[in-house]
C-alpha cells in the first residue's frame, strides 16, 4: 500500500515535470524536510510531557531538517522554485503531508519511518539518474556558493550529526568543485537519510541511534 502510494506520486511528478528538473526538484526538497520537523514535533510533545527522554534523536532528526533545508536552497539557487505554480504545489503538498505524517508517526512511529525510508530511497535514484545522464554537463557548471558554504567552509557540525549509522561515513567531507560535486554530495545524503530511517524501524533503535557528537559515544 505504502510503495503503490510513493510510486504514484512519483509517477504524477515525472509526468508534470518531465525535464524541468530543477524545478521537479524544488518541489521534492520542500516536501522532503516535512518528515523530520513531524518526527520532532511529536517527540517534542513526548518530551515535555515526560515519557521520552531520548534526546540525540531530537538532535539527529533536526540535522537531517538541516540537510534536506540546504538542498532546497541549493536548487532554489539553481531556479527551481522561480515559477508560482511550483511554489504553491510544493506548500500545499507541506500543509497536507506534515499532519498527516504527525498523525501517523503518533499511531504507528514504524510505518512512519518506512515510508519516508522509501521516498529517500527514491530521491537517491533520482539524484543517481540524474548524475548519470547530464554528468557531462553538470561538470562544466559552477557550483552555487551556498552549496560551497554548507559542504565546504560553514560550520560542519549539524552535517556530521546526520552520519548518525555507519562509522566509516564519519568525517565525510563531500569536495566541492562543480555542480556535479553538488548533486553528488546530496545523492549521498540521500543515502544517509534511507540508513537512519530503517535504523529507526529497529527494535533496539533506541539504544542504537545516537548522536555522533554523544560525549559516550566519542569517549
Ligand atoms: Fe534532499
Ligand atoms: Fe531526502
Amino acid at each position: 500500500m505504502i510503495r503503490l502510494l510513493i510510486n504514484l506520486l512519483e509517477f504524477s511528478l515525472k509526468s508534470f515535470y518531465k525535464d524541468r528538473w530543477f524545478a521537479r526538484f524544488y518541489v521534492l526538497e520542500t516536501v522532503a524536510r516535512v518528515p523530520y520537523f513531524a518526527y520532532l514535533s511529536v517527540l517534542h510533545l513526548y518530551e515535555s510531557l515526560g515519557y521520552w527522554h531520548k534526546s540525540d534523536w531530537l538532535k539527529v532528526h533536526f540535522a537531517e531538517s538541516w540537510n534536506e533545508l540546504h538542498h532546497l536552497r541549493i536548487v532554489e539557487s539553481l531556479g527551481g522554485g522561480e515559477h508560482r505554480i511550483d511554489r504553491w504545489i510544493s506548500r500545499i503538498g507541506v500543509l497536507g503531508y506534515y499532519w498527516i505524517l504527525v498523525f501517523v508517526y503518533m499511531i504507528a512511529p514504524k510505518s512512519a519511518y518506512y515510508f519516508n525510508q522509501l521516498v529517500e530511497e527514491r530521491a537517491y535514484h533520482t539524484y543517481d539518474k540524474f548524475l548519470k545522464e547530464h554528468g557531462d554537463w553538470l561538470k562544466t557548471q559552477p557550483a552555487p556558493q551556498v552549496a560551497v558554504d554548507y559542504y565546504c567552509t560553514g560550520d560542519l557540525y549539524l552535517f556530521d550529526e546526520f552520519q548518525s549509522t555507519n562509522s566509516s561515513t564519519k568525517n565525510r567531507r563531500p569536495k566541492i568543485e562543480n555542480l556535479y560535486d553538488v548533486f553528488l554530495a546530496m545523492r549521498n545524503d540521500e543515502k544517509e537519510h534511507v540508513e537512519t530511517m530503517k535504523l529507526c524501524q529497529q527494535p533496539d533503535a533506541q539504544e542504537k541511534l545516537r548522536s555522533p557528537h554523544n560525549p559516550e559515544l566519542i569517549g
